[in-house]
């Protein structure tokens, strides 16, 4: 083995995903082999690309490798570590091209992204302090403490262009100088991190894989302000990202960057860890406080703002775990150097986390301004088994359904509010041909009318009628009327409800009416359902011509809807029929099916 060899370092992903797929198991293997070899192996966090997990990645070759399994480790370690030959079987496949890619730096998901906050991600271990010190870690901090005072420190931030990235998108920097303005000795600051958003989890990777950027980012904003003291809300559904988090301010306590007199310097700061139970409304900034005190988190109205009368009635500064990630960046690298990245008022990259039907599902890092188009096609890898994109929802549960048209969209705050929708918490969920947009209205609305707190009426009662038509709708039960009602339902929500959830509730089924109509008329006029999802709108037949009698869709019928002798053409039973798709999904992929099912609008009753 040469001495290039020796200096190898076998990067195993840690993060939630890869170590629910056996990572740990997979990294014990590959320590066993590589101890005798001289060669190190290191925990990360997550990659984002957890459906490629587990993912292994051997440096300084940055060769990546996918879907690793414990069985795998001897030959990683006989071809690539000791004959230099990669493994290609396990290289990342492109969906598109169906090629091998073998570097993480040629594969699209990650070529074209541009990773500020997630650069760390993947790459250093969380657990030790001093890889995130040989990244430069805590520099920034060092610089506020020692070069600056508070008031460059904001100007800096206010130069930068940085908005909050917990959703509403308010300039960082005037938070801070308002906070850092408010009169009182006692001042608290608090990291957002209770990330309700089903789909988001760009939170939790961040605080799993690179935690010592928020506490870094968080002893600035509070030197900054004046605090002493600091929380990080975080759901308790995040058991790693928390054992990180406690391991990560432990550390950082024995180096001197939290607790008493931080470096010499005087300042006194020091951070507690509040898990929260998981109710999405909990994120709401005075819900939030509201269940630090320890009361049901319940919004509270504003003014006063947190910022002038937060927790426990002091001045509190309250800001996203990416927001507070940023700021070490900003200090070290430069308000100029960030302002240039982004559009004329969205500055920066955004985090967005990219599901539903796309080819690649992930976290995605990138400039704002960025295409939809880009997003979901350079990135994401377009949509899977030649279907057709319909919608792309962003902004979470209460972001909008922005329909074709918008793919060009350049995605920063102004766009995505001029097209209804937000940036929210970078939720991006995409839809294919195959999705009920009505449907999906539903859901989204059935989601936040669930996890109204219940304190104010629009948003308690009006959300529960507006869920009650599009039921009704998605039954072929609604009526034009019911479209009307819809939007005044909308509107009087978004302008009476009490907190952002109420207010945004709403969205999904506006924007869906602004760009779908006609889907919502065929349901109403044609009992029609296009995607063929809304179940008392379809039947499944046979065609009689084309049925084989393989018998396939017997076999995987749960109802024993489907009869008939072998060799001869089938019958479903409407009765028994529970509309799965099962049989249907079969007939066309089963080689000797004939693709004899179909699915048919049925007849409206009357
Ligand atoms: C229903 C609801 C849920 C929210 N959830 C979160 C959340 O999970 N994380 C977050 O940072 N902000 C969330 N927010 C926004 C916060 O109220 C607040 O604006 C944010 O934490 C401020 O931080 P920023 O200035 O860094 O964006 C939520 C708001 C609403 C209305
Ligand atoms: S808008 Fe909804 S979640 Fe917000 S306070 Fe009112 S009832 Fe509660
Ligand atoms: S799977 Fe298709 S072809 Fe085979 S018996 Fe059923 S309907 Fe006929
Ligand atoms: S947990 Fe490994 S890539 Fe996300």
């Amino acid at each position: 083995m040469t001495q290039t060899e020796n200096t190898r370092t076998i990067l195993i992903c840690h993060g939630t995903g890869c170590v629910s797929s056996k990572s740990p198991e997979i990294r014990t293997a590959l320590e066993k082999e590589t101890q005798r070899l001289g060669i190190t192996t290191k925990l990360t966090g997550c990659h984002g690309f957890c459906q490629q997990g587990p993912i292994v990645i051997v440096e300084p070759d940055g060769v990546f490798y996918t879907r690793v399994g414990v069985e795998d480790v001897t030959d990683i370690v006989n071809s690539h570590l000791q004959n230099n030959k990669p493994v290609g079987r396990l290289f990342y496949q492109d969906p598109t091209t169906g090629k091998r890619i073998q570097h993480y730096r040629d594969i699209p998901f990650y070529k074209m992204q541009q990773r500020l906050i997630l650069r760390n991600c993947g790459h250093i271990n969380p657990e030790e302090i001093d890889d995130y010190l040989a990244v430069g870690g805590y520099e920034a901090l060092k610089k506020v403490l020692f070069e600056m005072t508070p008031e460059k420190v904001i100007e800096n931030i206010n130069i930068s262009g940085l908005r909050g990235r917990g959703g509403a998108g308010f300039p960082t920097g005037r938070k801070w100088e308002i906070c850092s303005k408010a009169s009182g000795e006692e001042k608290y600051i608090i990291c957002n991190a209770d990330e309700g958003d089903p789909g988001a989890f760009m939170d939790r990777s961040i605080l799993e894989a690179d935690p010592h950027s928020v506490l870094e980012g968080m002893s600035i904003a509070a030197h900054t302000v004046g605090a002493k003291k600091g929380f990080i809300y975080v759901r308790a559904e995040y058991p790693l990202a928390v054992k990180r988090l406690e391991i990560a301010i432990a550390q950082a306590r024995k180096k001197g960057f939290l607790g008493k007199d931080i470096l010499g310097s005087g300042f006194d700061f020091d951070i507690e860890i509040f898990e929260g139970a998981g109710a999405f409304v909990c994120g709401e900034e005075t819900a939030l406080i509201e269940s630090i005190e320890g009361r049901r988190g319940m919004p509270r109205h504003r003014p006063p703002f947190p910022v002038q009368s937060g927790l426990w009635g002091k001045p509190t500064l309250i800001n996203n775990v990416k927001t507070l990630a940023y700021t070490p960046l900003i200090i070290v690298r430069g308000a100029d150097w960030f302002s240039d990245i982004g559009t004329e008022r969205s500055k920066g990259t955004a985090v967005f986390s990219i599901t539903g039907k796309v080819a690649n599902c992930g976290l995605v890092e990138v400039p704002m301004g960025t295409t939809l188009h880009e997003i979901i096609y350079g990135i994401g890898g377009g949509i899977p088994n030649r279907k057709k994109f319909k919608a792309v929802q962003t902004g979470g549960p209460s972001g909008g359904c922005l329909s074709e048209e918008f793919l060009g969209l350049p995605v920063d705050y102004e766009s995505l509010t001029s097209a209804g929708s937000i940036m929210g918490s970078g939720g991006l969920v995409v839809m294919d041909e195959d999705t009920c947009i009505v449907d999906v209205a539903k859901y989204f609305l059935d989601f936040t009318q669930k996890e109204s707190c219940g304190k104010c009426v629009p948003c308690r009662v009006g959300t529960r009628l507006m869920f009650e038509i599009l039921d009704r709708i998605t039954h072929g039960e609604g009526t034009a009327e019911d479209l009307l009602a819809l939007r005044t339902l909308g509107d009087t929500i978004k302008k009476g409800a009490l907190c952002g959830l109420g207010q945004t509730a709403p969205n999904p089924v506006l924007t869906t009416l602004r760009y779908f109509s006609n889907e919502y008329l065929e349901h109403i006029k044609e009992y029609r359902c296009r995607a063929s999802v809304c179940k008392d709108l379809i039947e499944f037949k046979v065609i009689r011509e084309k049925c084989t009698g393989c018998q396939s869709c017997v076999r995987i019928c749960p109802t024993g809807a489907i009869t008939g002798p072998r060799s001869k053409p089938h019958n479903i039973d409407a009765s028994k029929c529970i509309k799965c798709r099962s049989c249907y999904e079969i007939c066309r992929f089963d080689a000797i099916a004939g693709n004899a099912i179909v699915i048919r609008t049925v007849e409206k009753k009357s």
